[in-house]
């Protein structure tokens, strides 16, 4: 049981599962606070590859992460931008070439020990969404809702092309595939805060499910852990 009173959901998977837009959508339905893990690391790779610091310069990394200046802020339409150092990122942070420099970064001990004050930060009345890949095992254990949504990497491949088609952007399936594949290994392989679910996670598989069904099935879940239907004393 917690006894820090800002409850907290937590939404732990793989990358194109659809944490963003259920977390997003979860936020604003219960009128929380919401943190994208994701986008924090995706920041610090980002400097790291514009400041050229190699991926095992733990005193350059260490020293970048003390730094960062990291800002996100929700727009309408399931949309959050990434501000660092008062400077909007959205769009570089986003990148593959940023996604698969940051899942190297993310194997880093020091990185990981340095962003874990600032995301615990965000943990604000009335409640906070987190979305990661370890935010129910490593940064909030003590989650009130805990979820782990995952889908198959095929169906997660043929998500993110479509969300680049939507956008106009050129996608190729096949390597979408392959990079997927090759950050879950990646992302699930490392020796520290490795992406599995939490013990006392619920494990969500989506392949089958629109994002409606997922963020109805995540609110229940919410509700009822937030009101815990007791037994009758006096029968
Ligand atoms: O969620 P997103 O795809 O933006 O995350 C990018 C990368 O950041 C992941 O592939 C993972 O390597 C890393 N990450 C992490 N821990 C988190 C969130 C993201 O290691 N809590």
């Amino acid at each position: 049981m917690t006894s820090n009173p800002v409850p907290v959901l937590t939404l732990d998977g793989p990358s194109g599962a659809g944490k963003g837009t259920v977390g997003t959508r979860c936020a604003d339905r219960l009128g929380w606070h919401y943190l994208d893990s994701g986008a924090i690391y995706r920041a610090v790779a980002w400097r790291a590859l514009s400041d050229g610091i190699a991926p095992d310069d733990d005193e350059g990394l260490r020293r970048l992460c003390r730094t960062l200046h990291f800002q996100s802020v929700a727009k309408p339409g399931d949309v959050v931008d990434i501000y660092v150092n008062n400077r909007n990122v959205t769009s570089e942070v986003r990148g593959e070439e940023v996604a698969v420099h940051t899942s190297r970064i993310a194997t880093r001990p020091v990185v990981r020990e340095s962003l874990l004050k600032l995301q615990r930060h965000s943990r604000e009345l009335p409640g906070l969404v987190a979305d990661g890949r370890d935010m129910g095992t490593v940064v909030f254990t003590d989650a009130t809702t805990k979820v782990f949504i995952t889908a198959s990497a095929d169906v997660r491949a043929q998500r993110r092309y479509k969300q680049l088609k939507d956008k106009g952007l050129d996608g190729n399936l096949r390597a979408l595939l392959e990079a997927i594949k090759e950050r879950d290994a990646r992302d699930s392989g490392r020796a520290v805060s490795p992406l599995k679910p939490a013990g006392d996670a619920t494990v969500l598989d989506t392949s089958d499910m629109s994002i409606d069904e997922v963020v109805s099935a995540v609110l229940d879940l919410v509700n009822q852990h937030l009101h815990p239907i007791r037994p009758d004393r006096n029968k």
